[in-house]
């Protein structure tokens, strides 16, 4: 059945070649009367039950700062959309109707455009002259806003994110941390970065290990008057004693690890927008960009001590995984990884964590795993035996959520080495671009809190394992 629907997926003006051709009037599934039901539905489902007073203004206009109150925006982001020019499409056409309700506000021909606080090139004189408008003009308007809002409550920011705007070198897209320095520059720190998604879960699945969350919540603060300078070195002292923690609290809050390089900025940028001013060792004061890439390599290297607190043959497993996955190579560089770790080749085969191909070696693939494998009987147990395996029954649907718990039951202290493990392997793989694999750790470590739970009421997890048919390994 035909539907007449929103024209409007994005926004944007493309043009489109299918055009309605339901009859609006049939009285049936996919005319008007369906459209607008849709649309009176989700009106009548609002929470809000207490009317709301909408008013128009320049957020820039230092006139708004006289009402205080709590403050929760969704500012323009940089370039990406602009609004004005695509106001114009309704606004020419509401103009006709609504001019004699609201004169005021079609007393124009087209909606105002020199105000509208973007990064457009076609505005200004260049892409520096458009760029410094949007700096001066945020900082203004989030200024505004810091004056304006009660002093013991934050302020809540919305920012859109794009999958493309994290860089390799960290967060540091020129619309991300241009709006960034601009909450620092108008006096405010941040307080914590929240990923939200806003996206429909049938779009995140189409975009695979895209399925970042597509908007991220600043929470700040006004930046005491009595903050001090610190220094470079400082800075990183200060991220490498307080990411730690912060990570785990993530963690704890059950943040996806497809979310993770996001959420980290928070803690990371609460650091540095702290003090008054970082300094470079030339005493000039770092930019928000800088410190965006610092707090991205401190992560880093926070993520790769963790490595050292895995058993040996999981450090060699994941070393050999960063370099060819679950490629077959030849066992040179295995017995290099393996000496290195003071453990032998044979203990790497025997584990099962590696296949013995003469000569060559590869880890073994989820779908060669025996089945019916448990970690009590395991004499030779590791973490990353743990995690391949509950994946596997997981992803093959063996027994479900029941059997990977009972897994996870068994495993005792390793569990949440196990956890930390999927975070891990999510990461090499996202940096690596292998999007199957990344979204399989990224299930696993948010399917994580529910397995233990289910594992705690598990009475005897030896007890009653889940018969399966072992494939034989090749
Ligand atoms: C990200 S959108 C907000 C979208 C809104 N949350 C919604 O769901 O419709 C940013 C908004 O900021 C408005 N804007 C741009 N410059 C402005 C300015 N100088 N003063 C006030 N609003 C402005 C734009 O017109 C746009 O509506």
């Amino acid at each position: 059945m035909d539907q007449s629907i929103a024209t409007f997926g994005r926004q944007a003006l493309p043009m489109v070649w299918d055009y309605s051709e339901a009859n609006a009037f049939s009285l049936m599934a996919g005319d008007i009367y369906t459209t607008i039901r849709t649309l009176v539905r989700t009106l009548s489902d609002l929470p809000a039950e207490v009317p709301g007073i909408i008013k128009n203004a320049n957020a820039t206009d230092q006139d708004n700062n006289k009402f205080l109150g709590l403050i929760s925006s969704d500012p323009p982001y940089y370039d990406n959309i602009g609004y004005a020019d695509l106001s114009d499409f309704f606004y020419v056409w509401m103009r006709k109707s609504l001019a004699s309700i609201w004169p005021n506000l079609f007393r124009r021909l087209t909606t105002p455009k020199n105000e509208e606080l973007i990064a457009t090139p076609y505005r200004h004189a260049s892409k520096d002259v458009a760029e410094t408008f949007f700096m001066q003009g945020m900082k203004q308007a989030l200024a505004g806003m810091r004056k304006a809002t009660i002093a013991s409550e934050p302020l809540t920011i919305y920012y859109a994110f794009k999958q493309s705007e994290i860089a390799a070198d960290g967060v540091t897209s020129p619309g991300w941390a241009s709006f960034l320095q601009a909450v620092f520059d108008s006096g405010m720190m941040v307080d914590g970065t929240w990923p939200l998604r806003t996206e429909l879960s049938n779009r995140m699945i189409g975009h695979g290990a895209n399925a970042l969350a597509s908007s991220i919540v600043l929470v700040c603060r006004s930046r005491p008057e009595t903050s001090e300078a610190i220094t470079r070195s400082d800075f990183l002292r200060t991220l490498r004693r307080e990411l730690p923690a912060a990570r785990e609290r993530l963690r704890a809050d059950k943040v996806s690890p497809v979310d993770m390089p996001q959420s980290i900025i928070g803690p990371g940028m609460g650091v540095f927008t702290r003090y008054a001013s970082v300094l470079e060792d030339d005493d000039n004061a770092m930019s928000v960009r800088t410190a965006l890439a610092l707090i991205n390599r401190v992560w880093e290297e926070i993520e790769n001590a963790l490595d050292t607190e895995f058993d040996a043959e999981t450090q060699v497993a994941l070393a050999w995984y960063a370099s060819h996955g679950f490629d077959t190579r030849p066992s040179g560089e295995l017995i290099t990884l393996a000496n290195a770790k003071n453990i032998s080749l044979s203990s790497l085969f025997q584990s099962e964590v590696f296949l013995d191909r003469r000569g060559k070696a590869q880890l073994t693939p989820r779908e060669n795993l025996p089945a019916g494998w448990s970690p009590q009987t395991d004499g030779t147990l590791t973490v990353w035996e743990c995690v391949q395996h509950v994946a596997r029954t997981l992803e093959a649907k063996q027994g479900g959520q029941e059997a990977a718990a009972r897994l996870v039951a068994g495993m005792g202290e390793k569990t949440e080495a196990a956890r930390a493990l999927a975070y891990r392997l999510f990461q090499i793989a996202t940096d690596k671009g292998w999007s199957a694999e990344a979204l399989v750790y990224n299930a696993l470590a948010d399917e994580w809190p529910t397995l233990e739970r289910l594992a705690s009421e598990i009475p005897n997890p030896v007890a009653s394992p889940v018969a399966e048919e072992t494939p034989r390994l090749l």
